[in-house]
């Protein structure tokens, strides 16, 4: 197959939602159709409870697993279809924010009782962010919810994109009767359906027929009829460029756990949605159909048996053919790397693959090289762009517990900080660490882990700061004025950047005030920003 065909067949895409919605359900159904596993339950699994936040078997249960379900790749008609995973606990959010970066488009599970809810409003804001095309799957219609409609206005309102209804359900709750799919005219009846595949699609061209209201009723038949033709009045026709651009969201109704709407999204999604896409580097767009490889690490995964300290970097294919055992250059460090036993996930296994495409996600072994966002490529120099640290919203204070086993706390911090788990700030004097994370699950999984893995014992002591911002002036004076003012308040990053640590919103702003010359950066980026 030319690396054409083989760039337009894949299909790459995240499922986000916020917890409970029924991501992992959906997510099980997906790969049921594609062939991808045998019965339902067998990702069920890959979830921390949303209250086991202490419970560390699960969480290494969760590292085991989630290796294998990071990526599920599967063949679904004549598409490759690679499904990534994305951590639903608010506490990996920055996990998921990575991840976002390495997909073509997303679905975006709700739950029709609660509609949008906080993650959901957060996730969405980094996919408008880099107009993501989504497709929204509305879940859960065989119980009671929000009136269609108004949820619709809802998704618009609060997720800032327009919508577009591509099935219509026919009641909920208890009164469910199924959906009708305005896209090709055919009437899906509900029938609850926990384990099979197969749905009940009847072709209907015309809502006044009579065949109509003898599947569903007089009454739900003039309903539905109503309520088609408001849609047709107030929304406008399906436009699929309008979804490409992140613009507009079709949305589907249905009822996952059911089984039900699950392959009318699938058969869409395989139709509409968007094949690999390109990237910008900090030299410019890179574009799949370009013959050089490149690609760029979203993910690295400890390896589960702590003996053996070697893990897996998740790479995303951008552009070119990337081949087992040919040498690569790894930009930041500057240095030729292969790889004899490239990974890739389909289905539920692991198997080692001689070649792979853009859209493709292969694992990597390594034993040190990788940081995320570090890029791969063949001879270019250019660094890709999109993959930023966010501020922390929660920092502590690393303190060492056993001073003999400082070398290996100091090196079990760097790889948790390569790996992504948390971000480290060095304040002087004195090398004092700061660890800021997103969500407080992380202090106990990084304790954990040193512990485990290190043989190092820390605790975490609150530090009560705000945000970190990342500083840079072209005034050197100034800067060196802003730090010996701020002395307390200064750190660096990982790279050695400087870093402001605000201990309110109204401390940041003032400093923003007082010392005009110098920029207070919320993400890390602002280099690659500088460069391009
Ligand atoms: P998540 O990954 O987004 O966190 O959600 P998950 O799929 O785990 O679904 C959350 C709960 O919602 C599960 O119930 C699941 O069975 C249920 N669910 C998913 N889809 C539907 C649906 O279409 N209708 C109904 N009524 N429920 C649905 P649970 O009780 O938490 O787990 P389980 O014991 O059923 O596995």
């Amino acid at each position: 197959m030319s690396n054409e065909r083989e760039i337009e067949r894949r299909r790459t895409f995240g499922i986000i939602s916020h917890p409970d919605a029924g991501k992992t359900t959906l997510t099980e159904k997906l790969l049921l159709f594609g062939g991808a596993i045998q019965s339902a339950g067998a990702v069920k699994n890959n979830k921390i409870k949303k209250t086991a936040t202490s419970d560390f078997m699960e969480i290494e249960k969760q590292r085991g697993i989630s290796v294998a379900t990071s990526v599920m790749a599967f063949n679904y008609l004549d598409k490759q279809i690679n499904i990534l995973d994305t951590p639903g606990h608010k506490d990996f959010a920055e996990d998921t924010f990575r991840t976002l970066t390495a997909v073509d488009s997303v679905i975006l599970v709700i739950d029709v009782a609660n509609g949008v809810e906080a993650q959901t409003e957060r996730l969405m804001e980094v996919c408008r962010m880099r107009n993501t095309p989504v497709i929204i799957f509305i879940n859960k219609l065989d119980r009671d919810g929000k009136e269609s409609f108004d949820l619709l206005d809802e998704l618009e309102s609060k997720l800032n994109i327009g919508v577009r209804p591509l099935t219509w359900p026919i009641g909920m709750g208890d009164r469910f009767k199924g959906v009708y799919n305005l896209y090709n005219k055919s009437l899906n009846l509900f029938s609850p359906n926990k384990t099979g595949i197969s749905d009940d699609i009847q072709s209907i061209e015309n809502l006044d027929s009579p065949e109509l209201e003898e599947l569903i009723g007089t009454d739900a038949a003039e309903e539905l009829q109503e309520e088609v033709e408001m849609i047709e009045g107030v929304y406008d026709e399906f436009d699929r460029k309008r979804y490409l651009d992140g613009e507009v969201a079709p949305i589907f109704f249905g009822s996952a756990v059911n089984n039900f709407g699950v392959q009318e999204l699938l058969n869409t999604f395989c139709e509409i949605s968007p094949f690999p896409r390109g990237r910008d580097t900090d030299t410019g767009p890179v574009e799949p159909s370009d013959k050089k490889f490149s690609g760029f690490v979203f993910k690295i995964h400890a390896n589960l048996d702590p003996k053996h300290r070697d893990r897996i970097a998740f790479l995303r294919i951008v552009s070119g053919k990337f081949e087992r055992n040919k040498f690569y250059n790894h930009v930041r460090l500057g240095k030729k790397l292969k790889f004899p036993n490239p990974t890739s996930f389909m289905a539920q296994d692991k198997s080692v693959i001689d070649e792979a495409y853009p859209g493709d996600v292969v694992g990597l072994y390594d034993s040190g090289n990788f940081k995320i966002g570090d890029t791969l490529s063949e001879g270019e120099t250019y660094t890709f762009k999109g993959i930023p640290s966010f501020s922390p919203e929660i920092f502590m204070e690393l303190e060492n517990l056993d001073p003999l086993k400082s070398k290996q706390l100091d090196k079990g911090i760097k790889q948790l900080m390569d790996e992504g788990v948390a971000q480290l700030f060095i304040q002087q004097p004195g090398n004092r660490k700061i660890v800021g994370t997103v969500g407080q699950l992380q202090f106990e999984v990084i304790n954990y882990r040193l512990e485990h893995e290190y043989g190092a014992k820390c605790r975490f002591v609150p530090r009560n700061y705000h945000k970190a911002c990342w500083i840079t002036s072209d005034n050197e004076q100034n800067l060196e004025d802003f730090k010996r003012a701020k002395s307390q308040h200064i750190a660096r990053d990982k790279d050695d950047n400087l870093v402001f640590l605000a201990e309110t919103p109204f401390l940041l702003q003032m400093a923003e005030q007082d010392y005009r010359e110098i920029t207070f950066h919320k993400t890390s980026e602002f280099k690659l920003e500088m460069n391009s």
